[in-house]
């Protein structure tokens, strides 16, 4: 029988689509398992400023398929200062809170992390951002998501480019990963996808450029992941105009449009396979640990380890791509 009683739940970071789904499937196992749950708002800042109350089955319903999240996000600057911490503790002490449930990207498992070594609270951090740049796990949560978004919107452009005969450079979202671009590139179409982890020249871009417009082709997409080596979608697209005319060239930025909307149902399944794994996981001992889904098979990761580890990217649809877009 688990000691834990009181369990909190939060988002934190930027929001992703399944978020919601994530956070209803947390509270009504902790329900289902007997124990209390409270909802922390506006993830490390709420935390601090105690903004903190008790949810219940009801409290979760119709949210399985809305965008955002009803507990709001933020990235904390506060949480990063001990003081600001130990308030936080303090804070979830005042509730009986003797476990948590973050849902968050990379900064909300590092600071849960220096939360756990300092004060010992059993965590568990379900990975949910749209980037998929977590080691350990095949997907996070709202990846499918606004991949399926940025692919819509590439279709669309697609569209005007053909009308036009013009060449867009489309940027995706993605800080620091090119796992959106390679994915909408791939699925879009694009005639070359440029990624943070691989540098691509201008000339580079340039000569894939003249060689399938010599190969009749009449329009193209370039999609290029925002934090790229070779510069914003807007930078290459200068470059690219100043040595290759062949094509009227248009910019197109996605942005945060990438972050809303309502959750594909591979989101909503895998967050309400997370949520309840952490609560499954915390009542048996799990702690200190970031999930993950490996295949099909869920696996806990502890956040030492993932310290350890590199994300990586798919290079098989990168490669795909190359082969297809001639
Ligand atoms: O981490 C998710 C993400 O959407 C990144 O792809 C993007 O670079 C960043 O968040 C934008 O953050 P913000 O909404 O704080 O500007």
């Amino acid at each position: 029988m688990s000691k834990i009683k009181r369990i909190g739940v939060f988002t934190s970071g930027g929001d992703a689509p399944g978020m919601n789904a994530a956070v209803r499937a947390v509270v009504r196992s902790c329900i289902y398992y007997g124990k209390r749950v409270f909802g922390i708002y506006r993830g490390y800042d709420g935390m601090i400023q105690n903004d903190i109350e008790e949810l219940g089955a009801r409290s979760v319903s119709h949210i399985i398929q809305r965008g955002g999240t009803i507990l709001k996000s933020s990235r904390s600057d506060e949480f990063r200062t001990q003081e600001g911490r130990k308030k936080a503790f303090e804070n979830l002490k005042s509730h009986g809170i003797d476990a948590l449930v973050a849902i968050g990207g990379d900064g909300t498992f590092a600071g849960l992390n220096v939360f756990y070594n300092e004060f010992k609270m059993p965590s568990i951090c379900i990975p949910g951002t749209i980037d998929n740049d977590l080691p350990g796990t095949d997907y996070t949560v709202g990846y499918d998501t606004a991949t399926n978004t940025a692919v819509e919107a590439i279709d669309k452009i697609r569209d005007t480019a053909l009308s036009h005969n013009r060449l867009f450079f489309i940027e995706v979202m993605g800080r620091d990963s090119g796992q959106i671009a390679i994915n909408s590139g791939l699925a879009g179409g694009a005639v070359q996808i440029l990624v943070p982890e691989e540098h691509t020249t201008i000339d580079e871009i340039i000569a894939k450029l003249d060689q399938t417009s010599k190969n009749d082709k009449k329009s193209s997409l370039v999609v290029v992941a925002e934090g790229g080596k070779s510069g914003s979608a807007l930078e290459i697209a200068r470059q690219v105009k100043e040595k290759f005319n062949y094509f009227e060239t248009k910019v197109t930025i996605l942005g945060h449009l990438q972050r809303g909307g309502s959750p594909s149902y591979f989101d909503r399944v895998l967050a309400s396979k997370f949520g309840v794994a952490a609560v499954e996981g915390i009542l048996r001992g799990e702690k200190n640990a970031m999930l993950g889904m490996k295949g099909s098979t869920m696996v806990f990761n502890s956040f030492e380890d993932m310290k350890k580890m590199s994300p990586d990217i798919d290079h098989e649809s990168l490669r795909i791509s190359k082969i297809i877009s001639i």
